[in-house]
């Protein structure tokens, strides 16, 4: 089958985003017959698969020489042995898993996707390994042009400083609120957020053991996220707080950062009218709105989650990162910060770029977004999936009970391509034990929320078929069995 070229990313005002060689006949001869390769070999992976016994040893002193260089062992025994097949990757150990994480919600293609292997290859064709700030090809630009051209259908967003990884991106982020605001100390944030691992994003990051030891030099007031259980009480809780918190430090606040949809938090989702009460009181107060999208960026019924939840007018800067590959951090022309606050030696490498725009292209214009979008239709598979577990299998999800002691409405939950699932009672324990065991039989998946746990699935929307929830939700209860064996 013919790989689709991209065609909309492919010029800037008449320029080729693909470097001289990447459009040699020859050069392309031979990426088709890399690709071709490729997709033969994948035929060989069909479905979760054990480690092969020959390799066993030689893995066992990997992992072990992984785990003496970082100081400390990896949550999983993973080392991928380069290759894979949409969900399925394959580890240097000869298993295949069905990998429900994707990295973290990274590789939205899955592994080895011939579509995002050749535009790595046209990376690769490139004169520069690395792209930086002073020194840029046309390959950053179309990543910026279509987050850009993205968020400017909905919000105010119009302009995008690109970078390396999630946590500059929010550290830009700050530094545009904070020089707006003339150098305000403080920072709204949400209880249960998360923001990265610098020192002060893991200050405003709402995990105390990210921060354990950590110089707390940073004024965060923390606001309770949307509890969609008390729904109009909570909003007037929060906002009452917020008011209070402004009040009391009056133009003290830099901005409050939302992530509109918690990732690490629990897949927690705001409404419309809570978002709505705290925006606008922002504005009134001339307190910067920043929405950090590193997690939901790309996975809700549109690209951005702020469209979802139809709050863009209120947005003044919002950073995203995972899915795009390359991180950036968007922002309206009245927060075009002064010359010298933003730069870096390299922004990402050339094949990211590359990678990153194909995959934003494919996003866009697949048919992924919209209510009856690939998205919207995987989320329902995977609600079907877990309901029919729920019911066949309650012994497996007791009663969860929330920070107040409540119980929780439903053990399903999350929104578009962040599922989540809450077994063994959300307690953490058992489902980090549990996670363990759910590696070894073939699935990759980890948890999210600060108590109750829950079981978090960021799947290559990508490729995921469907049908694909099968297999996996076999595996899942299969673990479950084991896991409750194991506690009885
Ligand atoms: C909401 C949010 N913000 C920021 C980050 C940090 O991104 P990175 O790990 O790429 O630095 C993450 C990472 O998980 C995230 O979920």
């Amino acid at each position: 089958m013919p790989v689709a070229r991209p065609t909309a990313v492919a010029s800037h005002g008449g320029l080729s985003h693909l470097p001289p060689l990447a459009i040699d006949p020859t050069v392309r001869a031979a990426i088709d017959q890399i690709l071709v390769q490729l997709r033969r070999a994948q035929a060989s992976l069909t479905g979760a698969r054990p480690a092969d016994p020959a390799k066993a040893e030689s893995y066992s002193a990997w992992m072990q020489r992984n785990n003496e260089l970082r100081g400390r062992p990896t949550m999983y025994p993973y080392v991928g042995a380069g290759f894979g097949h949409g969900l399925l990757v394959e580890l240097a150990d000869g298993s295949v898993k069905w990998d429900m994480l994707s990295g973290i919600g990274v590789h939205m293609f899955g592994h080895s996707d011939a579509r995002m292997v050749e535009a790595a290859l046209e990376g690769a064709l490139s004169d520069l390994c690395m792209q930086g700030h002073l020194q840029h090809n046309t390959d950053v630009l179309a990543v910026a042009e279509i987050l850009a051209s993205e968020a400017a259908r909905t919000s105010r967003l119009r302009h995008c400083f690109v970078t390396n990884s999630g946590c500059m991106a929010n550290e830009n982020a700050l530094k545009i609120c904070q020089q707006k605001t003339q150098s305000a100390p403080r920072i709204l944030a949400f209880a249960d957020s998360f923001m990265g691992r610098s020192t002060t994003m893991s200050q405003i990051g709402d995990t105390a053991a990210y921060r354990q030891g950590l110089v707390l030099n940073t004024l965060v007031d923390y606001m309770p996220f949307y509890d969609a259980a008390l729904a109009e009480e909570s909003t007037r809780t929060t906002l009452a707080l917020l008011k209070q918190t402004i009040a009391r430090y009056p133009k003290q606040h830099s901005c409050f950062v939302m992530e509109v949809v918690q990732g690490e938090g629990g897949f927690n989702v705001a409404s419309r009218e809570f978002l709505v009460a705290l925006m606008q009181t922002c504005k009134n107060a001339s307190i910067p709105v920043w929405v950090d999208e590193v997690q939901s960026f790309g996975r809700t019924e549109n690209m951005f989650a702020f469209e979802t939840l139809g709050v863009g007018e209120y947005v003044d800067v919002a950073t995203v990162g995972k899915l795009s590959q390359v991180c950036a951090c968007l922002f309206t022309p009245e927060f075009n910060p002064g010359p010298g606050l933003l730069a870096g030696t390299f922004s990402s490498s050339t094949s990211a770029y590359h990678v990153g725009a194909r995959a934003l292209e494919i996003l866009r214009t697949g048919g992924y977004y919209g209510p009856s979008g690939r998205i919207a239709k995987l989320h329902q598979g995977f609600r079907d999936c877990a309901q029919d577990l729920v019911r066949r299998r309650p012994e497996f999800f007791p009663p969860v009970l929330d920070g107040a002691g409540r119980t929780l409405p439903s053990v399903i939950g999350g929104i578009g391509a962040m599922l989540r699932l809450t077994p063994l009672g959300g307690d953490k324990d058992r489902l980090v034990a549990f996670l363990k065991i759910l590696f070894d039989e073939g699935v990759i998946a980890l948890t999210c929320g600060h108590g109750p746990y829950h079981l978090r699935f960021l799947p290559p929307l990508g490729v995921m078929e469907v049908a694909q929830f099968k297999p996996v939700f076999a595996i899942l209860e299969k673990a479950l069995e084991k896991a409750l064996e194991k506690t009885n």
